[in-house]
C-alpha cells in the first residue's frame, strides 16, 4: 500500500490506473471504515482512502483540535483490508491558500436536521469532497465510484445532489452502518465514551427504531392530522431518552427521498443526534 500526502503525489500514483474506487474519512478508523473499503475493492482498478480532518466542517466549539489523529494505525487498517493508496495531506497541502471557494449545499437539504444544530458543516464536507474528488479522479479514465456510510444519512444524500447537480462523472455508493452487538451505530466518535456510556448509547437506535414503527403505524392508519400526531410522537421519544441522562437535538421521522414531513405511503427514516456526556452521537434507521 502506498501513502502520499500531496495531490501531485497521489495524481503521479493514480496515474497507472483507470478507475479508481475512493473512500473518504477523517481516520481514527474502525470496522465501519474497513467495510466501505470491502465495498469499493471491487468496484475499481485501485482502492483509495483519504485521511483527513477537515477544519471546514468544524464549528470552533467542536472537537476539531482533539479529534484523534492515528494515521499508523489507520495505515495498518487498511492495509490489511486490502487499500491499495492512502492519501493523508496535511491541512498545507490541501489548504495551501485559505479555501476562500466553498460549495454551498441547497437551505432545503442542507439546513435542516444536522444542518441546522451545525450551521455551515455541509458547505465545510461539500467543500472538502468536491477538492478530494479533483485529487482522486484527476487521472481516471473509466468509472469513478465514492464510497460514503449511510450512517451520515443526510451527508450521502447532500454528496449525491452534489455529484447530480455538478454532473460529475461519479457514482456515489452508500455502505450499511455497522453495529456493534447491543445496537450502537459504529463511529469514530464512540471512542470518547466510557463503558457505561457505550452500553447506555444503544438507547438510540432502541428509541429511532421505536419512533419509526409508531410512525410508520400512524401513517399507515391515513387519519386526519396525522403530521401533528407525529410531532407528539417525537416530543416523547426526545423527552424519554433526555430522561435517561441524554441531550437531545432531534428525534424525527422523515421521508427518505428528500428527509422533509412525510405523507402516508413514503419510505421512511428514523433521525437523530443526541449528546451523552460531552459526546454527540448521530444515527438513524430506515424503517421497512
Ligand atoms: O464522513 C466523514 O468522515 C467526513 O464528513 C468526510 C466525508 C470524510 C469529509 O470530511
Amino acid at each position: 500500500m502506498q501513502i502520499v500526502h500531496t495531490p501531485a503525489a497521489l495524481r503521479e500514483v493514480l496515474h497507472a490506473y483507470h478507475s479508481p474506487a475512493f473512500v473518504p474519512t477523517m481516520g481514527n478508523l474502525h470496522s465501519g471504515h474497513l467495510n466501505l473499503v470491502t465495498l469499493a475493492k471491487p468496484l475499481g482498478d485501485v482502492t483509495v482512502a483519504s485521511i483527513f480532518v477537515n477544519r471546514l466542517q468544524f464549528a470552533p466549539h467542536e472537537d476539531f483540535d482533539t479529534y484523534p489523529r492515528t494515521l499508523q494505525a489507520d495505515c495498518d487498517k487498511l492495509a490489511a483490508a486490502g487499500c491499495d493508496v492512502v492519501f493523508a495531506p496535511a491541512e498545507a497541502d490541501l489548504y495551501p491558500v485559505p479555501q476562500t471557494f466553498k460549495v454551498t449545499p441547497p437551505t432545503a437539504l442542507a439546513d435542516i436536521l444536522e444542518g441546522h444544530f451545525r450551521p455551515g458543516f455541509f458547505t465545510g464536507v461539500c467543500t472538502v469532497v468536491m477538492k478530494l474528488f479533483q485529487c482522486v479522479f484527476a487521472e481516471a479514465r473509466g468509472p469513478r465510484y465514492a464510497v460514503f456510510g449511510k450512517k451520515d444519512y443526510q451527508q450521502l444524500m447532500v454528496i449525491r445532489q452534489m455529484v447530480e447537480q455538478f454532473a460529475l462523472p461519479i457514482t456515489i455508493v452508500g455502505g450499511e452502518t455497522q453495529r456493534a452487538d447491543n445496537g450502537l451505530a459504529l463511529s469514530s466518535r464512540n471512542g470518547y465514551l466510557s463503558s457505561e456510556q457505550r452500553e447506555e448509547a444503544a438507547a438510540l437506535s432502541i428509541s429511532l427504531r421505536s419512533l419509526g414503527h409508531a410512525a410508520q403505524a400512524l401513517l399507515s392508519a391515513h387519519t386526519a392530522g396525522a403530521d401533528v400526531a407525529l410531532q407528539a410522537l417525537e416530543r416523547v421519544a426526545l423527552e424519554q431518552l433526555n430522561a435517561r441522562g441524554w441531550k437531545t437535538d432531534y428525534l424525527t421521522v422523515r421521508r427518505r427521498s428528500d428527509l422533509q414531513t412525510p405523507q402516508a405511503g413514503d419510505a421512511l427514516v428514523a433521525l437523530g443526534a443526541s449528546r451523552l456526556g460531552n459526546t454527540r452521537l448521530i444515527d438513524n434507521i430506515e424503517i421497512q
